[in-house]
């Protein structure tokens, strides 16, 4: 993993959607095969206001962003064993949407009739509102909310969506201020969580974040492992008005 987060990321970009996979592949910083299909199945153009094939994070309002394309490889790689066909996904601090695209193909096989069912949840309405619009671009982004294989939930993604658990997979987009059991107890068993994390075992204030996986093992025991360091802002109290 230092492997890929020592690459240049603007080496990466591409002046069309499959360019910029193609590269971000090319330069080792997405390796999975049905991770690398389901982003290039997924126009950023449609997500992304500004430079959106480039390999960083662009403003989509509201004091947002969406996150760089090389993050959500990473993301998809980590929950990858648990994006099969017909799994439930929740997609904490869903944004833009376009994580919620990508994993909502991951987990659907249209062509065995297999869909699985992916939440996205922010707490900012305009931010759900945005995302069903964004999705709405594509004639597949439209089938899928149509048919509910995707939907977006306005709240705080700090207590996960509890009406649609138990999932195979979570991911959150935004760092949890501690590794705190609401999210682990809504995946199911097997199911992984992964999580950017302020404090947890950091070696104290300003030692910076870092991703944890949390994988419930089908007796329900919970394993956790901290991964990466990384820099994404925190989940918070929605803000007011
Ligand atoms: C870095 S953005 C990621 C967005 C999305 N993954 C994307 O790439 O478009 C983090 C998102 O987390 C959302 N967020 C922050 N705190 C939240 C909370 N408590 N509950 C739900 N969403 C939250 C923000 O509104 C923002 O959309």
């Amino acid at each position: 993993m230092l492997r890929r987060l020592t690459k240049m990321a603007w080496y990466c970009s591409g002046s069309t959607n499959t360019e910029l996979i193609d590269n971000l592949s090319k330069a080792g910083l997405i390796e999975n095969e049905r991770v690398i299909e389901a982003m290039i199945g997924v126009d950023r153009a449609h997500y992304a206001p500004s430079r959106p094939y480039s390999d960083s994070p662009q403003p989509i309002g509201h004091g947002a962003t969406i996150s760089a394309p090389h993050m959500h490889g990473h993301a998809c790689e980590y929950l990858i064993d648990h994006l099969k066909p017909g799994a439930r996904v929740l997609d904490i601090g869903s944004g833009s949407g376009y994580l919620t695209h990508v994993l909502a193909n991951l987990v659907t096989d249209a062509a065995n009739g297999r869909w699985g069912t992916v939440v996205g949840i922010d707490h900012i309405p305009e931010l759900t509102d945005l995302a069903r619009a964004n999705m709405n671009k594509s004639q597949q982004g439209k089938e899928f909310q149509d048919s509910s294989a995707v939907q977006f939930i306005t709240g705080d993604g700090r207590l996960g969506w509890k009406e649609g658990a138990p999932y195979n997979a979570i991911h959150v987009g935004a760092a949890a201020e501690s590794l705190h059991s609401t999210l682990i107890d809504q995946l199911g068993a097997p199911g992984r969580l992964f999580i950017p994390v302020e404090t947890e075992n950091n070696g104290g204030p300003g030692e910076g974040q870092y991703i944890w996986v949390v994988d419930k093992k089908g007796d329900g025991s919970v394993q956790k492992e901290k991964v990466f360091q990384v820099s994404y802002v925190p989940l918070t109290d929605a803000p007011r008005g």
